[in-house]
């Protein structure tokens, strides 16, 4: 039942009656929110990317009052503050302070952190790109790497994301520095790189390893291609708990529920956790929100989104890659796009919030 005051057209009555009716509230007292709909539905949590320190996030009360609010959000993501560029910026010169300033706000609120990432191609210092390595002196960096931030963090991590987009959209492995220098090999060993550092971590072994990756939402070579990584890992024996579907849609593009469902079972059908970790749903030009299907289809493909995860069992929960306009990632890495996210920029919430409501209070 959706009765949003951001405007999509509803029947007065069905609103008038909808307002009287329990769990309506949210949108007049806000006692419940994202993450409580989302645990009584059976997710672990509801959660949210968040760009602090680095962005003006970390000075603005508004958008805090909201990330803070566990009702909403019961896990937080970091957006940069984790990557190899913020974390180890000159080879063995390990810098947590921008990690840590973020990790206080989940400490004191009590959310869940998946700590992103260990490897990945990109926000890369230029000593790693452009240095000249061996096979073993580059094992030897991402070792280091790998094993210091795993134990650093420990278990204030919920997750690691261990490898970030390995795969070309064709399911090819994606040539970098890793795959060049080391080729295939290197992703079962950044695994087992992880798996041995929580020999160092107390309870470590609770920690979730996963596979993040884009456009492996929809069945096609880039999924298959996903799955037959995890596997490869997990049948050597290595710890790899989970694969983390990013979810950045395009409205009126966004796959349908059935084929998100379908697509998740292939993962949990192997024996992984998923989760959606990076959602949001961008208008492809800012100008004319019709392209599309406006508002109201945005609302439609956040739904569809949730849902499909409230319906694979082992789907442990959605993230959001922030939650409001004003601090999305979108408009920066394709212009004249956006509009993607739950919140407008001024804090109001758009329909797709009702959208995520939907989808979270189906069953009740
Ligand atoms: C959000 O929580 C952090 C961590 O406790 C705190 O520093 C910050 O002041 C809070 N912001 C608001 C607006 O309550
Ligand atoms: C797959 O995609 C990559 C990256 O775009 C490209 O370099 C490669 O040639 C493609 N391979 C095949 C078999 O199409
Ligand atoms: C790099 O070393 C690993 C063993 O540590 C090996 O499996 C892999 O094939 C080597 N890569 C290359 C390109 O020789
Ligand atoms: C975006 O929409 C505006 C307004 O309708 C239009 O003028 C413009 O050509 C569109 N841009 C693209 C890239 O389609
Ligand atoms: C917030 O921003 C949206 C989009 O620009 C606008 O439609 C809405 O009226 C604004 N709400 C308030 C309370 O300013």
């Amino acid at each position: 039942m959706r009765c949003s005051l951001a405007g999509i057209s509803y029947a007065l009555l069905a609103c008038s009656t909808t307002l009287a009716a329990p769990g309506w509230s949210h949108r007049w007292k806000r006692s419940k929110g994202l993450n409580d709909y989302a645990k009584k539905a059976g997710l672990l949590y509801f959660g949210t990317a968040a760009d602090i320190p680095s962005s003006g996030e970390n000075t603005d009360v508004a958008y805090q009052r909201i990330l803070n609010n566990t009702h909403e959000f019961g896990q937080v993501t970091p957006a940069n503050a984790m990557k190899w560029d913020a974390t180890e910026p000159q080879q063995g010169d390990f810098t947590f302070g921008a990690a840590e300033q973020f990790l206080g706000f989940p400490t004191s609120n009590h959310q869940l952190v998946r700590c992103h990432n260990l490897v990945w191609h990109s926000q890369l210092p230029s000593w790693v790109t452009s240095g000249t390595w061996t096979n073993a002196t580059l094992q030897a960096v991402l070792k280091s790497h790998i094993t210091t931030l795993v134990q650093h963090f420990g278990t204030r991590c919920y997750a690691w994301d261990v490898l970030n987009e390995a795969l070309n959209d064709n399911g090819t492995l994606r040539q970098d520095v890793w795959l060049n220098t080391i080729g295939p090999a290197y992703i079962p060993l950044v695994f087992q790189f992880a798996e041995e550092a929580l020999k160092g971590v107390k309870g470590g072994r609770r920690i979730k390893f996963y596979y993040n990756d884009y456009g492996i939402e929809n069945p096609g070579p880039k999924s298959a291609a996903a799955l037959e990584l995890v596997k490869g890992v997990k049948d050597r024996g290595i710890k790899i708990d989970g694969v983390g579907l990013q979810s950045h849609f395009i409205v009126g593009g966004t796959p349908s529920r059935e084929t998100q469902v379908q697509n998740l079972q292939s993962f949990t059908a192997a024996g992984f956790d998923v989760a959606l970790t990076e959602l949001d749903v961008r208008f492809s030009n800012v100008s004319d929100l019709s392209v599309g299907g406006g508002l109201e289809q945005q609302s439609q493909d956040y739904e569809n989104s949730v849902a499909a995860c409230v319906d694979v069992k082992r789907c442990v929960g959605v993230t959001v890659w922030d939650f409001d306009d004003k601090y999305s990632w979108i408009p920066g890495t394709f212009p004249g796009q956006g509009f993607g996210d739950i919140w407008w920029a001024n804090l109001t919430m758009k329909p797709a919030y009702d959208g995520v409501v939907a989808a979270l209070t189906e069953r009740d």
